[in-house]
């Protein structure tokens, strides 16, 4: 047997620490083994007992328990992945600073394993030119920080500083763990559009034509371009999940509607993702009343064609814009799922088509994906079963060496 995933869960003084437990949980029960590194001012909003309770550890806040066992370079040594959240102002300010004054700090410094920090503070805060400089200087020497998530504060106001959902929050910890290179800076200044989820065709005020995508997919792949500093909008078709944290979000029900959202927003995307599964066709002429079951609708279900989106947004892409599609395959009679991908990749004439092949419970409403990426210039990169944001991941690996290549 392997041993678990061993994670540093750093926890500053701020009132998200309660949700710090809910993170602590998804990581253990993900397998990992989580120390947790309290500050003396977490404490002050959830007692040791509780990361202790949850986590299975001890935990101290200085360097003066345990001395003959070292515990801060012990601890830094040892990790596989240190999750610093909630990560107030002060201390991303103490680590780009370099401070060592407690536990947390100085073990931040012994450290070589990814550091994922998720920061929460107040907007003035967050906004501040400190804050912006120490944000700054820990993305240059290649620490993670996401941006924080906008919403509700402490008390009646809101605006940016939300902690990013912890369900969020482990997602990437679990893709840097599966892959410590999955989140580099490469995407800042990119602008990323992608679309999320299923469209919904209305045929009555109460019935309507959908899908079963759960938008996971396209959520996990804005999480991911915005941790490697993507500026990300994403258009949501039906999707029930938490906004990913520092993504612009714009919302569409239908396939009329997704296609006016996407085509507006794309002259301003360098890279689009259409990951959204779009209904082909809608009831032509909604009904305004409840179609009755004998109430005397000859054919209350006339269909009428929808417009394909990617094709659209293929046919008005800009110079140096990339365009990536996704196809939902089985495989049949006339072909295996990756034949199929490549007949469609040369059809809708994107850059890159992201193959899944769907069915026996795979790919859709589920947290997992595995896929073949293929590029028109004739590579392709299979990505095996796992998580969708280490799909995310391969994606955008693709689109920043397509960006490289472009640019240069
Ligand atoms: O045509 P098909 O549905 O197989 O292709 C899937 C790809 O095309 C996905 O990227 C999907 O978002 C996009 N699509 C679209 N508009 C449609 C149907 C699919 O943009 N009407």
């Amino acid at each position: 047997m392997t041993a678990p995933p061993r994670v540093l869960l750093g926890i500053g003084g701020g009132i998200a620490a309660y949700k710090a437990c809910e993170l602590l949980r998804l990581l253990t029960e993900s397998g990992c083994d989580v120390q947790p590194l309290p500050t003396d001012s977490a404490l002050r909003f959830v007692g040791a007992a509780t990361w202790e309770a949850l986590s299975g550890h001890p935990v101290a806040t200085d360097v003066w328990t345990a001395v003959p066992d070292v515990p801060h370079v012990r601890l830094g040594r040892n990790a596989d992945l240190v999750v610093v959240a909630p990560a107030t102002a002060d201390l991303l300010a103490k680590a780009a600073h370099g401070r060592a004054d407690d536990l947390l700090t100085a073990t931040l410094l012994t450290a070589r394993c990814p550091l994922l920090y998720a920061p929460a503070m107040h907007t003035e805060m967050w906004d501040h030119p400190a804050t912006r400089d120490n944000v700054a200087t820990l993305r240059r020497r290649g620490a993670i920080v996401l941006d924080p998530a906008v919403g509700r504060l402490t008390g009646a106001d809101s605006g940016p500083g939300r902690l990013p959902e912890p369900a969020e929050i482990a997602d990437l910890a679990q893709l840097l763990l599966a892959r410590p290179d999955a989140l580099p800076r490469d995407l800042a200044g990119v602008r990323v559009l992608i679309s999320a989820g299923g469209t919904r065709e209305p045929l009555d005020p109460v019935r309507f034509f959908g899908n079963r995508s759960s938008g996971r997919q396209g959520y996990a792949l804005a999480r991911v371009a915005a941790a490697r500093g993507a500026t990300v909008s994403v258009v949501a078709a039906n999707v029930a999940l938490p906004d990913p944290a520092g993504a612009r979000m714009l919302r569409a029900g239908t396939a009329e509607q997704l296609h006016e959202a996407m085509l507006g927003a794309a002259a301003d995307a360098d890279v689009i993702v259409m990951a959204a599964a779009v209904a082909d066709f809608r009831p032509r002429d909604a009904r305004q009343h409840k179609i009755k079951k004998d109430g005397g609708d000859p054919d209350p279900v006339v269909l009428a064609r929808n417009p394909d989106i990617l094709t659209e947004l293929v046919r008005s892409r800009r110079t140096g814009q990339i365009v990536v599609g996704f196809a939902a395959e089985t495989g049949d009679a006339e072909g295996d799922v990756v034949a199929h991908g490549r007949a469609k990749l040369a059809r809708k004439g994107c850059d890159l088509l992201v193959v899944n092949a769907v069915g026996d419970g795979r790919a859709f409403e589920v947290g997992t994906n595995e896929a073949v990426i293929l590029a028109a210039d004739g590579t392709s990169v299979e990505v095996t079963h796992g998580p969708k944001a280490r799909l995310a991941a391969a994606i955008l690996d693709a689109v920043s060496a397509r960006l490289g290549e472009r640019a240069g």
